[in-house]
Formats: structure tokens, C-alpha cells, sequence
């Protein structure tokens, strides 16, 4: 905060500090994901004087092409619908780049030992060479609507929190339906401000997406898990895509007669210069903030769950890395599990850190001061909000137990892959001799193709390892009257040697067995049901299943649902008690904008960091002893022999990453970042640690996204994997500065 200010409010006296206290340092207000749908009303204006160049229809528009045509949600088809990254459209054929570790999945599902795509890179010399992907589904945002007044329609005066939840339920339901009439579209409708708004979003899926391009993991995952989520960085975290539709530019499955999608919009990318100041924005689909939390609720999160994961996560990561170091094959097996865990693993501990860096907690706890006395000046306020913060520590004192529980249930019970494969096989448990055949038949197939991939990425004496350390983990660390029924069997058979009772249930189990499973399959009738029920990692399952269902998991509804509803009025209060300040709504996973600035940060005391990295540095971190830092020859040569094309900087330096001020978080993958003039300069892929702690409370010294500089992948794409012809198919454009109207040419 700038002294002006604080001097302001020394005179002015307690009211101001009321107000400042909650708002964000407004003169370098980079924090906030904000609507498409209200740039307009709150936040354009603050964009232009910040060097934006468009207008807020360039950004959202309805009736005619705009940037957010050309941003893509990456989704799970197979999955509830949700984004799990973004991506953006570059080429007017449908070409879409995203992060590599956002087609990381698809990548090595491509991959063999013999054909390795994650470790050569893949590159499609033509469009038939393009893999497809069962599973992957691209989204296009068609538009937006505040639906709040519709949704909070025909509630009963007084109606407790269960009738006005299944009001609220069905006239979403409505919404919902409505919005798509006639249409191939999908429509969700989500709570906004903890429930005190909705907002109806309308997305077009597209089912077939074929994989265009990657690098070699050597480039598109150069420094792996050690400097994940690590400036300064030198990652080429890309990959390219391309989307499908049939003759008439519509969604369709994989169909060999697809073609390129024709989109309304594609990004033209910059090949300027980037320098320290710039305007960026990012567009795309941030997953979760929770920036209005209580003290309490930090407290939990920081003192009780995230060490639990951080500490159950340590050990399954070490046993994995020790796996894949036994062969190629389990390298590959492994390197999508291990890079998943490993990223949950490491933000969770930079957010920690994060939070007692900031007094996180102690910061909280002076905000609900500053409110109860805001709540206290009237009667009114008194009854609306008076209870809050001890109905807050109350309920929390109560979810603390549950929420560890949880915790160590889905990390160690869920975590352990066999019990989760029984997990699939427990729906052969609605069938009973009278069932449909035909259902039966489906079911098996589904489990059949589900066993096949399962064991394509399993490794029996890594599992083995990680079922007993898992397993361990619960019987060690939670109370006994949440363990599953097996587990008597330590004391009453092993006199307490839990590690010998967890081996031979493994060893029992016909789970890490893929023919005793496939023969199962293959003979399956319901009377096979007996001895699937038998089966001791199943008997597990059920177990463990009694016990959340029991003894769980309806503490834990009732008590967040009551939580929830808290919430509720909380973020209200604290609306009404800074009404001047625009308050942006925490990511849930819907189209959001994010701006700031190209910008360093000083991460400890005499340290600063610079904003770009080039490179230099990926020569300097060269190790080919180090399976992270094994630069490829190809690369070295091309440094060597500086052939970087029109990629460069003007001092000859091979630019690589930046970071930025913009406020993004997980789900933010693979976002464009763009300039003034809406022209792409990069593709977010990370943040800062030093700002992990970002979806819980912002630091605008601390928190920077980082982002692959597009010049980079350009340079990757074109002189590293001769790959001319993708480059060919984008907008390359030059002094962008004076051409700001460039996009528009795109557009119907
Ligand atoms: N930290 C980034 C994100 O949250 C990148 C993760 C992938 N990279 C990795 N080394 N695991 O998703
Ligand atoms: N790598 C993250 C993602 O997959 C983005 C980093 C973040 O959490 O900000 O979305």
C-alpha cells in the first residue's frame, strides 16, 4: 500500500480502513479472473489506460466474431463436463496449440517403447499423419448470460436451505434446457460469489481432435518436476491439435471424412519484440479461487489437509521415481502418474509457504475483525450477519476431523490404483440373474477395455510397494474407527505387523493379475459375483466404502453444505461493506479474462528476477547426466549455430519464457497471452512458487503466471522439427503496434 494512502487513512480514521483494508492496491489492480460479459461495465476502461488497444466487443461479442471464438476448454468427454485446460485456435483450419503437459495424457497414450512420441516428439508432416484421441473434447464458448433473477425465482418466503436449494436445482434445470432448444449446444449454469449470483454459459463441443504436434519432452517438459512451477524456467510447453467437423462445420465423432474445422476467429501471433511493461491479458477457463475464505478455512487448509497430501504424496512420488528408473517401459508407464501427483505435491507446498509468508491467517482474522465492527455499528447488520464468524469456527471446528479424513481417503484408500480398479468392477454388483443381458454385455466390454489400459501402465512391484505404503499411511495416521474391516486382521492374525497383512492381501488379490482378471471377463455370469465379492483388494473396497458412506461423507455434506450456505452471506457482507469496490468471482471453471502486465518480481530479500528467459539458459541448466536437463543435440546445434530465423530478439538472444502479472491459476494451461492489440505473444503454462498461494489470497508483489514466449515455439515448430508447414498455416504478424486492426480482418 502507498504511504499517501496510509496517511489517508490515519486521518480519515476507522471507516477508511474499513473500506481499504479490503481492496486490493486498485493504482496496480492485476488481480481478479473477470466476466467477458462485464468487461464493458467494470474493467475496460482500466484496460485501455493500461495499453489495451481493443474494445471489450473485440474480447466478447455475440453477434459477430470476436477473440473468444478462438479460445478453446479442453474437456474429458467420458468425464462430468469440465475444463481441464485451455487452448486457442491459431490457424483458420482449426489448428489449436495448448500445453504439452496439457496433451501429455494423449501423447503417451501414442506411445510405445519402440514408437516413443513423448520422448522423439511427434509431428504431423501432413493432415493424414494427424493420431486421433478418444476422449478429448474441445469447447467453444457461444455465449454468456446472467441468469440470477431466473434462477432465484419462486422461492418460498422462509424456505429453509433444502427447499430453496431444490428450487433453485430445478430452475437451473429449466435455464438449462432452454438454452440449447434446437441446438447441438451444452448449457451449465453456475453459482457465482459463493450462490449470490449465476450465470448461464453455452458451449459447443467438438468430439474429434486429432493430435498435430509435439516436441520431445526434452523441450515440452525441459526441466520436468525440478523446476515445475519454478522461475526462472526454460519449459517449451506446447503442443498442437486440431479440431474436426463434419461438412457442415458441426461437432462429430472421429469420422475418417471429418474435416478441419473452420473456426470464426483465429489468433495472429506477434513475433515482436516483448519487453518489461507490456499490456497482457489471458483468456481462458481458471478452475478454482477461493479468495473470500474465512480464517478458519485457511487454517484448515494450510494446517491440516495440505500437509496430510503433502506427506502421503512425498512417499508415492518417491516410489514411482524409483520404479521408473528400473526400464524404459515403466519410465513411460509412470510419467504421466508421477507428473500428475508430483504437480499437486509441489503447488501445495509453495502454498503453504505462500500462506505463512503472508500471515495468511493472521491477515483473515484482521479482516473479520474490521467486519464484525462493520457489522456492529447497526441493528440491522446485527441480525443479519452477527452470527457468522462464531457459526463459522463452530462449523469448522466440526469439518476439521472429517475433511482429514478425507483427505487420507482419497489420497491413500482411492489413491491405491488396485482399489480403485475394484472400484470400476463393483458396478458388476447391480446384476442380478434376472438382469438384461445385453447390459451385462456392455458392462463387461467397458471393463474389459478399462482393464487393457489399466495394464498398460501398471508395474506389479511398484504397485506392490505403493498399495503397502499407502495402505500404511491410513492404518497409521487415522483413527481406527474409520479403518475398513480387513485391517482387524493386523492385530488378531499379524500381532500388528500391518506391512505383511497388506502384502498378502496384494498377493491374494486377483487385481495385479491382468489374465486371472480377463478370464474372469470372459466367463463372467452373475453367479461370479460371490467370488468377485471375495476378492480381498475388493473386500477392501466395499469396506472402506462403508465406512466414508457411513461414518463420512454425511458429516461432511451436511456440515459444508451448512458452510456453503455461510458463505453465502459472508460474501454478501462483505460486498455490502465495501459496495464501491468491484469484487471479481472466485474461477469455477467458466470463461474468464485475467490482465496485467509483462513484469519481474523480487522473490527474497536481495534477490530480483528478471522477466525473460532465453535460450542461454537452457544451455547453462544442460546436463545430459540429469534426465530433466538432457538438452537434445538438435538444440545445442541450432544454439550453436544461432540459426533462429525471424524468431529473435534484436540483440540475437533466442527468447524462451516470460512472466507477467496476470491472475490465472490451474485450468489457466495452455491460455493465450496476449498484447495490446489481441495478438498472441505466448501460452501460459505456470506460475511462480513464491505465488502458489494466489487461489487463496493474491500478492500482487508475489504472483506471476508464466508463459511460453510464442517465438519460442515458432522457433521450435519451424527450424527444430522442420515443420514449415504449420507455421504457414498461421497469422504471423510484424510491429503489431501500428497495425491494431489486424484481427478484425478475420472476422464474417
Ligand atoms: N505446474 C503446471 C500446472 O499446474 C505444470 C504441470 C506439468 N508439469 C510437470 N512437470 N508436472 O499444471
Ligand atoms: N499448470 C497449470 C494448469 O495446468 C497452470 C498453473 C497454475 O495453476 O496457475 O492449469
Amino acid at each position: 500500500m502507498d504511504s499517501i494512502k496510509v496517511i489517508d487513512m490515519l486521518r480519515k480514521g476507522i471507516i477508511l480502513v474499513v473500506i481499504v483494508a479490503f481492496v486490493v492496491n486498485a493504482a496496480n489492480a492485476v488481480e481478479g479472473m473477470w466476466l467477458p460479459i462485464m468487461l464493458k461495465k467494470y474493467n475496460i476502461e482500466q484496460m485501455q489506460a493500461e495499453g489495451f488497444k481493443l474494445s471489450a466487443e473485440d474480447i466478447y461479442d455475440i453477434n459477430k466474431a470476436s477473440l473468444k471464438d478462438a479460445i478453446v476448454g479442453l474437456v474429458r468427454l467420458s468425464k462430468p463436463f469440465r475444463h481441464f485446460c485451455t487452448g486457442e485456435i491459431v490457424s483458420p483450419e482449426g489448428l489449436v496449440l495448448t500445453n504439452h503437459h496439457c496433451g501429455f495424457g494423449a501423447i503417451q497414450k501414442h506411445s510405445t517403447v519402440e514408437n516413443n512420441l513423448l520422448k522423439d516428439g511427434f509431428w504431423a508432416m501432413n493432415k493424414n499423419e494427424e493420431l486421433t484421441n478418444e476422449g478429448i473434447g474441445m469447447c467453444l464458448l457461444k455465449r454468456m448470460e446472467d441468469v440470477t433473477a431466473k434462477v432465484l425465482v419462486n422461492i418460498p418466503d422462509g424456505a429453509d436451505a433444502y427447499i430453496r436449494d431444490s428450487v433453485i436445482q430445478s430452475n437451473i434445470a429449466i435455464i438449462e434446457e432452454d438454452a440449447i432448444k434446437e441446438t447441438h449446444y451444452l448449457a451449465k449454469v453456475k453459482p457465482f460469489f459463493a450462490g449470490n449470483e449465476y450465470y448461464l454459459s453455452v458451449y459447443e463441443i467438438f468430439r474429434d481432435i486429432r493430435l498435430v504436434g509435439a516436441p520431445p519432452s526434452a523441450i515440452g517438459k525441459f526441466g520436468g518436476d525440478t523446476d515445475n512451477w519454478m522461475w526462472p524456467r526454460h519449459t517449451g510447453d506446447f503442443s498442437m491439435f486440431r479440431i474436426y467437423a463434419n461438412k457442415d462445420n458441426e461437432p462429430a465423432d472421429y469420422n475418417d471424412e471429418n474435416i478441419p474445422y473452420k473456426p470464426l476467429m483465429h489468433l495472429p501471433i506477434a513475433i515482436d519484440e516483448i519487453k518489461k511493461d507490456d499490456f497482457t491479458m489471458v483468456m481462458g477457463y481458471p478452475g478454482t479461487t477461493e479468495e473470500y475464505l474465512p480464517s478458519f478455512a485457511i487454517n484448515l487448509r494450510a494446517n491440516v489437509t495440505n500437509p496430510a497430501r503433502i506427506k502421503i504424496r512425498t512417499e508415492v512420488i518417491n516410489i514411482m521415481k524409483t520404479g521408473m528408473l528400473t526400464s524404459p517401459e515403466v519410465r513411460i508407464q509412470y510419467s504421466s502418474k508421477v507428473a500428475h501427483k508430483a504437480n499437486g505435491w509441489k503447488k501445495r507446498i509453495g502454498e503453504n509457504k505462500g500462506l505463512v509468508r503472508l500471515n495468511a491467517i493472521e491477515k483473515k482474522q484482521e479482516q473479520e475483525k474490521l467486519f464484525t465492527d462493520w457489522v456492529n455499528q447497526n441493528e440491522e447488520r446485527i441480525k443479519e450477519y452477527g452470527d457468522i464468524f462464531n457459526n463459522y469456527e463452530d462449523l469448522y471446528g466440526q469439518l476439521n476431523e472429517y475433511q482429514f479424513v478425507y483427505a487420507y481417503f482419497n489420497e491413500s484408500i482411492l489413491g491405491t490404483e488396485l482399489i480403485d480398479l475394484a472400484g470400476s468392477y463393483s458396478d458388476l454388483f447391480e446384476y442380478k440373474k434376472e438382469s438384461n443381458n445385453e447390459d451385462v454385455e456392455m458392462k463387461i466390454d467397458d471393463l474389459t477395455k478399462k482393464t487393457k489400459n489399466f495394464f498398460k501402465d501398471y508395474h506389479r512391484p511398484t504397485d506392490k510397494k505403493l498399495f503397502v505404503a499407502l495402505l500404511s499411511f491410513y492404518y497409521n495416521d487415522v483413527d481406527a474407527k474409520y479403518h475398513p474391516k480387513s485391517f482387524s486382521a493386523i492385530d488378531k492374525k499379524y500381532k500388528g505387523d500391518y506391512e505383511a497383512c497388506f502384502i498378502n492381501l496384494f498377493e491374494k488379490s486377483m487385481f495385479n493379475n491382468p489374465e486371472k482378471l480377463n478370464n474372469f471377463l470372459n466367463n463372467y455370469s452373475v453367479s461370479k459375483n460371490k467370488k468377485l465379492s471375495s476378492d480381498p483388494v475388493m473386500k477392501l473396497f466395499i469396506e472402506s466404502m462403508y465406512v466414508y458412506h457411513n461414518s463420512v461423507s454425511p458429516y461432511l455434506v451436511s456440515i459444508k453444505q451448512d458452510i456453503s450456505n455461510l458463505h453465502k452471506t459472508y460474501v454478501k457482507g462483505i460486498r455490502e461493506l465495501n459496495s464501491d469496490k468491484i469484487y471479481f468471482p472466485d474461477a469455477n471453471s467458466t470463461f474468464r479474462i485475467a490482465y496485467g502486465k509483462v513484469d519481474n518480481y523480487i522473490p527474497s530479500d536481495a534477490v530480483e528476477y528478471k522477466c525473460f528467459t532465453t535460450l542461454q539458459g537452457i544451455m547453462e541448466k544442460d546436463n545430459p547426466d540429469i534426465f530433466d536437463y538432457d538438452v537434445p543435440q538438435r538444440l545445442r546445434d541450432l544454439y550453436k549455430s544461432k540459426n533462429f530465423g525471424e524468431y529473435a530478439n534484436s540483440d540475437g538472444t533466442m527468447p524462451v519464457c516470460f512472466t507477467a502479472s496476470n491472475h490465472t491459476t490451474g485450468g489457466n494451461s495452455g491460455s493465450p497471452v496476449l498484447n495490446a492489440d489481441g495478438h498472441l505473444i505466448g501460452i501460459n503454462f505456470d506460475r511462480n512458487w513464491e505465488g502458489t498461494m494466489s487461489d487463496l489470497m493474491y500478492d500482487p508483489e508475489m504472483c506471476r503466471n508464466i508463459t511460453l514466449d510464442a517465438r519460442y515455439i515458432l522457433f521450435i515448430i519451424d527450424k527444430y522439427a522442420g515443420a514449415k508447414h504449420l507455421v504457414n498455416e498461421m497469422t504471423l504478424v510484424k510491429e503489431s503496434k501500428q497495425n491494431p486492426q489486424a484481427i478484425k480482418k478475420e472476422k464474417k
